[in-house]
């Protein structure tokens, strides 16, 4: 059992006898069915009595979010979650953006957006919103959830979300409701809060800009550490998705931050995908490496050398069918937990990209598809559909670390834009 500072984790769904694990053969044999149930959510009506009296106290012992999977929407949910930490130990990972208007209104029914195992720690809570007091409520709600950090989301272009109320991305051109925002929510919570944001918007995309958003949300609130997403959003006319590869990215703003901001801690975020990436943002000064899409579509080949290759600890050292087993465990008891939610799809939908340009890949997506209209259980699922995966995939631990543009930022001192200066500072430079 872990011991945390304010939270007591009792909760395991790791199976202890197995079968898959002991046979050779093909997937899945007989699944013990004296763990199935052992898998719970992390949930108020468990922790809140623990909770009640240091809301929001939780561990500081994870290691520093040097390498973290990024906030997606309908993807870092948590059955991805749960895939994911099943591969990297310390990898720390974000939810979804969940509105402080969904927490506030649903609070009879928080573990439904707000509930995860214990497992998934380190994680960051996301939420989005534009009215000050129901994000400090909604933060203050999710104190007994006990999320290591709390995020503010101030770059998400969809029309949904900044087309309306000044919500996401359309924050940034607000800082001053950001400073007041994150001191709201820091006020309501004891761990850590942060801004996730793009490096500008429409045409307010100078790096000085930027810098003025920075300086006004860190010198005015609580929050020390930024995400950057390097590219700007553009709100009239593209998609999110077109949104995430049109703009052009710019690390030379995100490198420029780290210079012109010694005393707050960037994690750098976009097109990011290897971890010899990862390492060589690092090796270029960065705090942090959030990487988004290439987690979620090849988790085994990222996520699989983030424990090793990032933070120097042994990683799991789980094969594919001994992740897939202690899955199933999870999958089968949460399955239908919330009246027809999680379907059996919702379950293996993050799966899906774990044999990601592997042989026998092509044919366990097209056994999926048929599977999906016949199975109702993963068991069965996993029986239907693994037959298409040869044995020295699903038995063999994670190849030697692929390569990747290591040299991604070897020239970056030489982009940066000048250093910036503070409205006062340079009011100064003129007076003088
Ligand atoms: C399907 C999808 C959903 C996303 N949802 C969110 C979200 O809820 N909150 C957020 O801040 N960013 C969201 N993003 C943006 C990612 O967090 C990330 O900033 C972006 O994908 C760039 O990183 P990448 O190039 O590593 O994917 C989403 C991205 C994708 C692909």
């Amino acid at each position: 059992m872990k011991k945390f500072a304010g939270c007591s984790l009792v909760v395991s769904f790791a199976p202890t006898g197995s079968n898959i694990l002991k046979n050779n053969g093909r997937f899945p044999l007989v699944i013990s069915r004296r763990n199935k149930f052992s898998y719970r959510l992390f949930s108020t009506r468990v922790l809140k009595a623990q909770l009640h009296d240091k809301p929001g106290v939780v561990s500081r012992y994870y290691l520093p979010p040097w390498f973290s999977v990024a906030p997606m929407m309908e993807w870092t949910d948590n059955h991805y979650r749960t895939l994911a930490r099943l591969i990297s130990k310390h990898a720390w990972l974000y939810t979804e953006m969940v509105a402080a208007e969904t927490i506030v209104h649903q609070k009879d029914n928080l573990d439904r957006f707000l509930a995860y195992s214990p497992d998934q720690h380190p994680i960051v809570l996301q939420i989005g919103g534009s009215n000050i007091e129901n994000l400090a409520k909604a933060t203050e709600l999710a104190n007994a959830y006990c999320y290591d950090e709390i995020n503010l989301n101030c770059g998400c272009p969809s029309p949904k979300v900044a087309g309306h109320g000044c919500f996401g991305v359309s924050l940034m051109l607000n800082p001053k409701f950001v400073a007041e925002a994150m001191s709201a929510i820091a006020a309501t919570t004891n761990v850590p809060v942060s801004v996730k944001c793009r490096i500008g918007v429409d045409d307010h995309d100078s790096y000085s800009e930027l810098c003025d958003f920075i300086y006004q949300v860190s010198s005015f609130s609580p929050t020390k550490h930024f995400i950057i997403h390097s590219r700007k959003a553009l709100l009239n006319g593209i998609s999110p998705a077109e949104n995430r590869s049109i703009p052009p990215l710019k690390y030379e703003y995100f490198y420029g931050l780290l210079r012109d901001f010694p005393d707050l801690t960037f994690t750098i975020n976009g097109g990011i995908t290897s971890v010899e990436e990862v390492l060589a943002a690092r090796e270029a000064g960065a705090h942090g490496v959030m990487v988004g899409r290439a987690a979620y579509t090849n988790p085994w080949h990222i996520l699989g050398h983030v424990d090793s290759a990032i933070y120097g600890t042994p990683s799991p050292d789980l094969t594919r069918r001994q992740v897939l087993e202690k899955y199933l465990t999870y999958g089968e008891s949460v399955m239908g937990k919330y009246g027809r939610r999680p379907t059996m799809r919702d379950i293996v939908k993050p799966l899906l990209n774990l044999f990601h340009s592997e042989p026998g890949n092509g044919l366990w997506k097209r056994k999926a598809d048929a599977a999906f209209k016949n199975c109702t259980t993963v068991e069965s699922f996993f029986e239907e559909t693994l037959v298409a995966i040869p044995d020295s995939v699903l038995d063999s631990p994670v190849a030697k670390l692929p390569p990747g543009r290591r040299d991604l930022f070897a020239n970056i001192d030489n982009l940066l834009p000048p250093p910036y200066k503070t409205r006062e500072e340079e009011a100064v430079v003129i007076c003088a």
